[in-house]
């Protein structure tokens, strides 16, 4: 079966893969890559081929083997998140745990008009285009012209250039040229404060605004937080985002002589380890005597049981910055009726 997607897969949904669509090749936790389906393009990793023509056709999701048959790659739907761990990096990005807290705290929902500065590798642009379609925007904006070229091809390539609009421009020093048009705005650059004054004649004059500025240093949240106090917004907090997330996994369960058989010398120690061998040969639940010996119930745990156990992962990708979020309140009040 060959198709083509002329909406792109970010927006369009469907069942199978088809010519054009952006597929996510899942090989491990750490090796998630995308691919351009195109009719003679091939993915190769370490175990072998992978043919674009063989992935066209097959359901989202599917298992494909490698032409070497050594391996194999699972063949993903490109949602944001997966997209922020597989897409180029041309800057640092957001990760999900800081995009899903601004998300929450920005109020962002169908139907919000937002800015965005810098745009940078467009982390943040695709999973915020997916909450505020179809009726929302997102105007972003950026000043180096490598990146813009880079995110604007991206931006149409899946589908979103109705929702995002990017424009090649530094915003601290040519401001928005928007106003009266916002609901929410974030501002991921280095001086943010040069750009706050712009940023709230963005905001719709008549409605509550919500910003989040993204800095890494705390002389940069003083700096902002004095800019936002100045302009006059409200509610001013900072957070930091901390992630923990568990790895879980079996491993099995062996059983130690008690403490006290250590002291008594090896011989008493060694006639126990063969009674508890002894009894978990025959698989017995523990607790119960299985001969004349004196052994206790810790040395009736069968060997080779396996246990659940988690344990945190050793290198997290969670804090990158801190998050400074403000309130603007309505500028003009709604004319009562
Ligand atoms: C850290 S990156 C943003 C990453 C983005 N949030 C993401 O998730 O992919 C910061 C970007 O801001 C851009 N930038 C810095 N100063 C700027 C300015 N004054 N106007 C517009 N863009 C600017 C940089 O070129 C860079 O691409």
């Amino acid at each position: 079966m060959t198709t083509t997607t002329t909406a792109g897969t970010f927006r369009a949904y469907s069942r199978h893969i088809a010519l054009g669509d952006t597929v996510i090749a899942y090989s491990s936790p750490k090796t998630i890559t995308y691919i351009t389906v195109t009719a003679d393009g091939e993915f190769c990793n370490s175990y072998g081929g992978f043919p674009h023509s063989s992935m066209i056709g097959k359901e989202w999701g599917s298992k494909m083997p490698s032409k070497t048959g050594k391996g194999f790659i699972y063949l993903l739907y490109p949602t944001p998140e997966l997209w922020t761990l597989s897409l180029p990096h041309r800057t640092q990005i957001l990760y999900q745990p800081d995009i899903s807290f601004v998300t929450a705290l920005l109020d962002l929902r169908p139907g919000v008009k937002m800015i965005e500065a810098g745009t940078g590798s467009g982390s943040f642009s695709h999973s915020i285009a997916r909450t505020i379609a179809p009726t929302g925007h997102l105007y972003t904006f950026e000043f180096s012209r490598d990146r813009y070229e880079k995110a604007n091809l991206e931006f149409s390539e899946h589908g979103l250039g109705d929702i995002i609009t990017i424009q090649h421009r530094d915003v601290c020093v040519d401001g928005f040229d928007m106003s009266d048009m916002v609901d929410a705005i974030f501002l991921d650059l280095p001086a943010p404060w040069d750009a706050l004054g712009a940023a709230k004649r963005a905001f719709k004059r008549k409605k509550v605004g919500r910003i989040c500025c993204f800095s890494p240093c705390m002389e940069q949240v003083l700096k902002t937080c004095t800019a936002l106090k100045e302009l006059g917004f409200v509610e001013i907090q900072m957070y930091e985002v901390l992630l923990r997330p568990y790895d879980v996994r079996k491993v099995q369960k062996r059983s130690f002589p008690k403490l006290g058989d250590a002291k008594k010398g090896n011989a008493g120690a060694e006639k126990k380890r063969k009674a508890a061998e002894a009894v978990s040969d025959s698989d017995v639940p523990g607790g119960e005597k299985t001969s004349g010996e004196d052994h206790t119930t810790t040395l009736h745990v069968p060997l080779n049981e396996e246990l659940i156990t988690s344990k945190p992962q050793a290198e997290v990708r969670g804090h990158t910055s801190y998050l400074t979020f403000a309130t603007l309140l309505p500028q003009e009040l709604p004319v009562r009726r």
